[in-house]
């Protein structure tokens, strides 16, 4: 049996630099760490999830004969603990799963799901858009979380452990303690002020007014024993018993700004499954989640836009492949803007989003050989009369990636979040609670028209989680996904552009110094070698921004073996044997 770790240096840079880029956005706090070098190898099975402790959970799962679901219920179920600022048991996922099988691929929707007493003016005030954190922080934000009831969905259709088994790892740290790690230390300390309003939070997180640093041991007996419930009793305590009632209580009675979400929202819940959303790209399917996600529609409608163009001969460091990827990506968020949102609710033109002869006219407008003067939607092809207005739904960078592949061929890709760093701050039963909702539109009409990602009472938000499989005669090839907010859709598809165009390996994708576009200003990720696509992007047109991208990307390729890559910026692990 072989464990292969990976951890070491960037593409091109040396360590000083390194550990200049490793700095990650304000809100997650600043923290350092070495990164790895070359790709984990494998013959039978893989996991790649943001934190050691989880892949090792998942992988001892993986050898003992579990299914990629099952790894991922045994991963999550550590992550909600160690990395408890990005993912947990009080937020939403959305899952890919490919069956070995019957050489299907499902896509489970957890999201996180509005309360019945919300309103499409939840975040407004006086009639205006409130400020981001004012909506975050407490009970407002908080959507009926869905990662329970998904976890025990993928362990119902794919698991092969029994269920119990699943929560060796987690209980055993939650009982015994884990060490702080240097992420989470920082992400504290960039938050304190906002954990300090709520006694359960500021308690776990600030013991006696401090925040916990990074080595500290650190034991949740609140969340052993939410999981001693949960391995016993399945996901009705969350919905229908006592762990719904401290989670309905913990929003109601949040100081300052209550939300509304009660007993019944909880009863309401459940996971749905969606049909795939699949684009093509150089020969392969690219397959992910499909709306309420933006993701897979962003990711598609962003290649489908440069099917055209020769990036493979352009390489990564052109300035014009910049051009042609940040601009294919602003006509993608365009059309996010303006057309994805819950479907239940309305009617989302998914198929003329990535018809090709939609791209290709979309893919004309790259032609010009400069920035984009004027980046508009489309007119994809909609059964449906009503247009609506651009919304506005300021995202922020958190949320946690799991890929992960077994040893009968299955292979399972989910992005996991509780929305913001910390969510809304509130805890309930050891765990926080999501502030999913702040993805809904803060506007709900503009120039009379509607908004479609407005709230609504068992709405879901948007999101822009891009899990994604890509396929090639019928046979799952890569298997990745990022956090980063509204970031992970070009974070995902520069990656497929590094893995099929630029022949990167997945950690020189994972590692690759980034360059991403979304609203028009070129953000390139500062200390790294793409700084030096500043000056040619600003002489094409483009506004340019140096800054800390804090992506996550964790990716298996599928080939002759499996080799995984890690996310530099993050303390991800690939395991594989
Ligand atoms: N809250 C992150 C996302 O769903 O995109």
């Amino acid at each position: 049996m072989r464990a292969l770790l990976i951890l070491l240096a960037f593409w091109g840079a040396g360590a000083a630099a390194q550990q200049a880029a490793d700095a990650v956005a304000p809100e997650q706090g600043a923290f350092e760490r070495s990164a790895p070098t070359a790709p984990v190898e494998a013959e039978d099975w893989m996991i790649v999830t943001a934190h050691p402790l989880a892949s090792r959970a998942g992988a001892r799962v993986l050898r003992e004969g579990g299914s990629a679901a099952d790894a991922m219920v045994a991963a999550q179920l550590v992550l909600g603990l160690v990395e408890p600022q990005s993912s947990g048991l009080g937020g939403g996922a959305f899952l890919v799963w490919y069956d070995a099988r019957s050489g299907a691929l499902t896509t489970l929707d957890g999201r996180e799901t509005a309360p019945q007493g919300v309103s499409p003016t939840l975040f407004q005030q006086g009639g205006a858009p409130m400020g981001f954190f004012e909506a975050v922080v407490g009970g407002r934000s908080v959507g009926v979380p869905g990662t329970p009831m998904l976890l025990a969905e993928a362990h119902a259709r794919w698991g092969r452990l029994d269920w119990a088994d699943l929560f060796t790892e987690a209980q055993d740290h939650a009982a015994n303690g884990f060490e702080v790690s240097p992420r989470m230390a920082a992400s504290i300390a960039a938050n304190a002020d906002t954990l300090d309003r709520f006694p359960a939070t500021r308690d776990y997180f600030l013991p006696g007014g401090r925040a916990l640093t990074a080595g500290e041991r650190l034991s949740n007996p609140d969340y052993a024993e939410t999981l001693a419930l949960f391995a016993t009793e399945g996901p009705a305590p969350f919905y229908t018993g006592e762990i719904a009632r401290k989670i309905t209580r913990a929003v109601q009675s949040a100081p300052g700004n209550p939300g509304t979400l009660g007993l019944l929202d909880m009863i309401l819940y459940s996971v749905k499954e969606r049909p795939a959303v699949c684009a093509p790209y150089r020969g392969h399917g690219v397959c992910g989640m499909g709306p309420p996600s933006s993701g897979a529609l962003a990711v598609g409608q962003t290649l489908g836009a440069l099917a055209a163009y020769d990036l493979a001969a352009l390489g990564p460091d052109a300035p014009d492949a910049r051009r042609l990827i940040g601009d294919a990506s602003r006509l993608a968020f365009a059309d996010r803007g303006r057309y994805v949102a819950d479907p239940d609710f309305v009617p989302v033109p998914t198929e003329g989003m990535l018809d090709p002869a939609y791209l290709a006219e979309r893919g004309k407008l790259l032609d010009e050989g400069r920035a984009l003067e004027t980046v508009a939607p489309g007119r994809p092809e909609f059964d449906h009369a009503l247009l609506w207005a651009d919304g506005l739904s300021p995202e922020r960078a958190s949320t946690s990636h799991i890929s992960i592949v077994d040893g009968y061929g299955n292979a399972l890709s989910m992005t996991t979040t509780i929305e913001n760093a910390f969510g809304s701050r509130l805890m309930a039963a050891g765990f926080l609670l999501n502030n999913e909702l702040t993805d809904f539109s803060f506007a709900s009409h503009e120039d009379g028209l509607p908004i479609a990602n407005a709230p609504a009472p068992g709405k879901r938000p948007r999101s822009s989680m891009a899990p994604t499989i890509v396929m090639k005669d019928g046979a799952p090839r890569l298997v990745l996904g990022s956090p980063g907010g509204s970031r992970i859709i070009p974070y995902v598809a520069n990656a497929i552009v590094g893995h099929l165009d630029w022949s990167m390996d997945v950690q020189e994708v994972a590692s690759m110094p980034h360059a991403v576009n979304r609203f028009g200003t070129y953000d390139l990720e500062a200390g790294t070698r793409a700084e030096a696509l500043a000056g040619p992007l600003r002489d094409l047109g483009y506004e340019v921004e140096l800054r800390d991208l804090n992506s996550g990307l964790h990716i298996i390729a599928i080939g002759e073996t499996l080799t995984g890559g890690a996310d530099p910026r993050r303390e991800g692990l690939a395991i594989g044997d």
